[in-house]
C-alpha cells in the first residue's frame, strides 16, 4: 500500500492538540483558549490573529453543540460530510462572517511560501515562444493569470494562452478561453495547474475528471496539483487522521464561505452541495495511473505547520 510518509502530518496535529484520542479531543476542542491555543500551535497564524481569535470561539461552539456526531466522527463511524455540512448550517445560524481581508493576512504566509515553490518549478519549464497553459478548476483564474504574467515577465515564455476547465465558471469576456477534454481535439498544454480543487471532487469521479485533462500535456510539459492534507491510505485510518480531517475540513468551510460567498448561502442545501474529501495515497496512484505517459515526480511540502500545502509536480518525460 503506498503511503507518503512524508505527509503524515496528521500525529502532529493530535500532538499539538494534546489529544490522546477521540474522549480527550471532545474534551480539548470544545474549551475555546484550548482551541484558539491550538490553531496557533499548528501554525495557522500568529497568536491574536484576527481569523484564530475569530474562528476558536466559532468552532468550539460548534463542537460542543454537535458533540455526539463529532465523537462518532472521531471513531471513525459517522462521515466527515455529516459534521462539515453541520457545521455549514452552525455557521448560518450564528450569521458568522468573516472579512476577506483581515483573513487573507493569515492565509497569506501559506499561500505565497507555496507561490515562491510552484515558480520554482514554472522555472524548470523548456523555453517556448508560446506557453498554452491550462487551469483546472482555477475559478476566476487570477491567480493563473499571475503566474501567466511571471512566465513572461521572466523571459520564460514569449506569450502565454489561458485556457480554463471549471464548469461552474462562465469564462466570457475574461480572456481565458474555456476548454473541456471532451471538445479538445489534439490540443496539448506545456502548463497545468490545479490548484486546491481535487479535495472538492467526489473520489468516485476524481480519476475520471481530471485524467482526461492530465492526458493532455505536452510532452516535456508540466503537471501541478496542489492540495492539503494526508496521504495515508484509507484502510490505516487512525484517529489522528480524523482530527486532522476534522480541523482541516473546518477551515476549508471558512475559507470558502468568506472568499465566495456567493456559492453559499449557508443553509442546508448549499450545504449538500459542498463536497470535500481530502485525497488518500491511492487516489494519487489511481490518478497517476491514468496519465497514460511517462512522467517524473516530485512531492514538495509547503509547511512549516499542518496547514502546509502539497504540491504534486509531474514532468511529463519526452520518450
Ligand atoms: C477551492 S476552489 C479553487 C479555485 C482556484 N483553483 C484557486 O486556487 O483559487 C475549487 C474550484 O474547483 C472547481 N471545480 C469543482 N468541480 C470541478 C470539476 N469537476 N472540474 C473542474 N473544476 C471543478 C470549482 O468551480 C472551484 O472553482
Amino acid at each position: 500500500m503506498a503511503v507518503f510518509k512524508q505527509l503524515d502530518n496528521a500525529a502532529a496535529v493530535a500532538e499539538q492538540l494534546g489529544c490522546a484520542d477521540a474522549d480527550a479531543a471532545m474534551q480539548l476542542l470544545g474549551d475555546e483558549a484550548t482551541l484558539l491555543h491550538g490553531l496557533t500551535a499548528l501554525g495557522w497564524a500568529a497568536a491574536g490573529d484576527y481569523a484564530v481569535v475569530r474562528v476558536a470561539p466559532v468552532l468550539s461552539r460548534f463542537i460542543c453543540g454537535h458533540e455526539a456526531p463529532i465523537r462518532s466522527f472521531l471513531h471513525g463511524e459517522t462521515p466527515l460530510r455529516d459534521i462539515y455540512c453541520a457545521l455549514i448550517v452552525h455557521l448560518g445560524d450564528e450569521g458568522f462572517e468573516l472579512d476577506p481581508e483581515q483573513l487573507l493576512v493569515t492565509l497569506r504566509p501559506h499561500e505565497r511560501v507555496c507561490h515562491e515553490r510552484l515558480l520554482e518549478q514554472l522555472r524548470q519549464l523548456p523555453l517556448r515562444d508560446v506557453v498554452h497553459f491550462l487551469g483546472f478548476g482555477l475559478a476566476r483564474g487570477e491567480y493563473e493569470q499571475e503566474l501567466a504574467d511571471y512566465l513572461v515577465a521572466n523571459g520564460l515564455a514569449g506569450e502565454v494562452r489561458l485556457y480554463g476547465c471549471d464548469p461552474y465558471v462562465d469564462f466570457s469576456g475574461s480572456g481565458i478561453e474555456e476548454w473541456t477534454p471532451s471538445a479538445a481535439g489534439e490540443q496539448q498544454f506545456d502548463l497545468i495547474l490545479a490548484r486546491w480543487v481535487l479535495h472538492h471532487l467526489e473520489p468516485a469521479f476524481r480519476w475520471q475528471a481530471f485524467t482526461p485533462v492530465a492526458r493532455h500535456l505536452a510532452p516535456g510539459g508540466c503537471l501541478l496539483i496542489l492540495e492539503e492534507g494526508d496521504f495515508r491510505a484509507a484502510d490505516e485510518r487512525r484517529f489522528a487522521d480524523q482530527l486532522m480531517a476534522l480541523v482541516l475540513s473546518s477551515i476549508d468551510v471558512i475559507n470558502t464561505l468568506t472568499f465566495v460567498a456567493e456559492w453559499h448561502e449557508k443553509s442546508a442545501e448549499s450545504a449538500d452541495a459542498y463536497y470535500l474529501q481530502h485525497l488518500s495515497a491511492d487516489e494519487i496512484a489511481v490518478i497517476e495511473s491514468g496519465f497514460g505517459f511517462p512522467f517524473e515526480r516530485q512531492i514538495i511540502e509547503t509547511g512549516p505547520g499542518v496547514f502546509g500545502q502539497t504540491i504534486f509536480a509531474y514532468r511529463r518525460l519526452s520518450r
